[in-house]
């Protein structure tokens, strides 16, 4: 089953944040989650989609923001995949693509024309995932930094 997310889902869901991002800042990354379901003032977060198992157990989820530009978009803004996961038992059963009709079925009803994401260019699997649901890669990039002293 898939469902927008609840005050009561926020400890699995953070969890599984944490799980998706192993090198951020766990703390940062819970605070977030929490301040979503709080009521979103200091969060970027705008939906998020949970799935769960049989036994009513998360075990997955989709969350967008509203980004005010996206490479290879024509829309502003534009609804961005911010994470996608499920957890590795759940993987390869349809759960992914549940969770992405739920994003998609948000951006038709909010009346956005297109939906963007990314992933990171060794993550294949998820190029590969994106692709089964029908994205197109449409650039490729290197993000730069330095730091200002
Ligand atoms: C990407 C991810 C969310 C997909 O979830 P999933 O439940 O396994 O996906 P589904 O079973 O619904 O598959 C959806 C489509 O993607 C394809 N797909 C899924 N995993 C794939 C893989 N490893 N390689 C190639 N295609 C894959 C499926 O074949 C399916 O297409 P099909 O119906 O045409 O066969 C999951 O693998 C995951 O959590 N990965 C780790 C986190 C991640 O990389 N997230 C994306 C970046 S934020």
């Amino acid at each position: 089953m898939i469902r927008a997310v609840e005050a009561a889902d926020v400890d699995a869901w953070a969890a599984m944040r944490c799980r998706l991002w192993p090198l951020e800042d766990a703390s940062e990354i819970t605070r977030e989650a929490h301040a979503f379901v709080a009521g979103g003032e200091g969060s970027i977060v705008e939906a998020v989609f949970l799935a769960e198992d049989d036994a009513r157990k998360p075990v997955g989820f989709v969350e967008l923001a509203l980004r005010g530009f996206s490479d290879g978009c024509e829309s502003r803004p534009v609804p961005h995949v911010e994470g996608w996961y499920v957890e590795p038992v759940a993987r390869g059963r349809g759960v992914g693509r549940r969770l992405m009709e739920a994003v998609e079925a948000w951006a038709r009803n909010h009346g956005f024309k297109e939906l963007a994401s990314d992933t990171e260019l060794h993550n294949d699997a998820s190029l590969r995932a994106h692709e089964s649901c029908g994205f197109q890669e449409v650039e490729r990039l290197i993000k730069l930094r330095k730091v200002l002293k």
